[in-house]
Formats: C-alpha cells, structure tokens, sequence
C-alpha cells in the first residue's frame, strides 16, 4: 500500500481516502463518491479495528460482508480497497497508542473510554500507510470527526480533512452499520433519535433556549420508544464539547441511545 501511494504521489497526483470499517451502506457510499470527486486516486479501507472495541462490545459480531463491500466500493469509484488484518496492523509487541486530552472526555467517551484512542491510532495508522492528501469522515460521528481534526492539527498530518453531511433513511433514521441488528419493532423505536432533534429544533426555533428544557423534552420522545435506554443527551459547544446551558449561537446536539442491545448515535447542529 505505501509503494502504491509513493508511486500515485511520485506522478503528481492526489490521494483521497475513505476510512470504514466496511458493511457498506449509503453513508459510507456517499464519502466514497465525494473521495472520487476529490482526488486523483481514491482508497477506501475496510478494517475492524479491535482497539476501538472494549471487552463485551460487539467486535466479533459486527456485521462484516467483504465480497458485497469490495463490489459497492468498486461501482461507487474506489481505485483501491485495502483490507488489511489484524495482525498485520498490531504486531511486533504493539505499544503505541495517540490520545487526546480533552475532546474524549464528553460525549461517547464517558461511556466508551477506550474508543477515541483506538480511533485516534488506527487512522494515524492508515494516515501513514495510505498517505492520503483528503481524507473524508461523516459527520454522523460528529466527535470522531472533531477528534480528528484536533488530532490533524496538532500532529501535523499534512492532510485535509472533509466533513461529510450524514445520510438517512426515508424516514430520518441515521444510516449504520449496526441498525442490521434492529428487529422490526427496534428499527420503528430507533426513529425517537431522529424526532428528539427535530424536537429539540422546533423548541429552539419558538424561543426555547434552555438546554435543560430541550433535553427534557428529548428523554420524554426517547423514553416513549419500546426497549429505549439513554445513554446521553447532550447540548455542547460544537468546537469544545463542553455542555451549554443557554443556546445562544449554533450548538451541537447529540444523543446516544441503545434501543434493545443495539447503542445508536445522532446529532444535529442546532440554530437558534
Ligand atoms: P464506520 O462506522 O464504518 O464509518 C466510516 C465512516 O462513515 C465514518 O467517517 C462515519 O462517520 C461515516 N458514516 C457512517 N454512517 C454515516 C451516515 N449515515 N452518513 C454519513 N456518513 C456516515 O467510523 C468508523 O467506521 C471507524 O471509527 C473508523 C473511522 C473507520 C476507524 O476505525
């Protein structure tokens, strides 16, 4: 992989790249079209990445289909898919781990304390070995993507980082890899994500601008979901992600939810 993007980069050309841990659905579809847009050679990964995984999380059933995301990455444009496996990203006595110290201290962090730091680490990783110029990451994982970007900065990777807008379904659930996990009653439960934000814009829009209100009124749409347990509700700083009590400019919005076993994320950039 890094003789391909040595000899891409030797040619003049650009490299964008799509990070996933594949089970592609129309979210990741969507990066990998703007990747096509963007540079000259565009590389998706596809990889499980078990560091980002605590004991008892769902690293050995996440949904994995290799063959139907090597098609769908091919038809959406990916000049190259790599798939590397564990072992060849974690030998050789691995020890070195990049954490941040303040943006994974909110949010999904709380409850998943090791995650940012495997994500942190894998994209370094997959930063030094695909040697990308643009790299694209969903916004539906609005910390990751801040994360990220701190990260970018501070480390000097000599890389753009774009912020894709999320994708939903027909009736607004946020495309994941995980709704496969939904039942049918589960996949109708899920939709309270979705309602509480648009909830929660509606108030603002009226002239609500108390959090506490608004996330109120957001665990009540949650809580009449079948099978629903919060895991946050936060209204926060779109830049820091430190809580806001009163909104008064643009604030982010996000929820985690398990709806049965499965743990569901959303966010909206509220405006006032
Ligand atoms: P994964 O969950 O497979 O997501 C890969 C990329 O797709 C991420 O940038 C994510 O934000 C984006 N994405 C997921 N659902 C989306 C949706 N509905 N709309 C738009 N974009 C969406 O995120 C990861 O993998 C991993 O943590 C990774 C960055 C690959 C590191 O292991």
């Amino acid at each position: 992989m890094q003789e391909y993007s040595d000899r891409v980069r030797r040619l003049d050309k650009t490299i964008a790249f799509v990070p996933t841990m594949g089970y592609l659905h129309e979210g990741h579809l969507s990066l990998i079209r703007e990747g096509r847009k963007i540079g000259d050679c565009l590389v998706v990964s596809i990889f499980v990445n078990p560091v980002q995984f605590a004991p008892g999380e769902d690293f050995e059933n996440y949904p994995r289909d290799l063959q139907r995301d090597l098609e769908l990455a091919r038809k959406n444009g990916a000049d190259v898919v790599f798939t590397p496996d564990d072992k060849e990203l974690y030998s050789n006595g691995f020890q070195t781990y990049v954490n941040l110290k303040e943006l994974p201290n909110h949010l999904c962090g709380i409850s998943r304390p090791i995650f940012f730091s495997g994500v942190a680490t894998v994209v370094t990783k997959l930063f030094n070995i695909i040697k990308p110029h643009f790299a694209i990451f969903g916004q539906k994982d609005y910390q990751q993507l801040s994360i990220i970007r701190q990260m970018v900065c501070d480390l000097n990777f000599d890389i753009e980082i774009i912020g894709a807008e999320t994708v939903r379904e027909h009736d607004g659930l946020a495309m994941s890899s995980r709704n496969v996990y939904l039942t049918s009653e589960q996949r109708n439960s899920a939709l309270c994500l979705y309602k509480s934000l648009q909830k929660a814009q509606a108030l603002l829009s009226s002239g609500i601008n108390d959090s506490k209100k608004i996330i109120d009124s957001a665990s009540e749409i949650i809580k009449s979901g079948t099978n629903t347990e919060i895991d946050y509700i936060a209204i926060c700083d779109p830049k820091t992600l430190i809580d806001i009590k009163k909104i008064e400019g643009q604030a982010l919005m996000a929820l985690a939810v398990k709806v049965g076993k499965t743990r569901l994320i959303d966010n909206m950039i509220l405006i006032p």
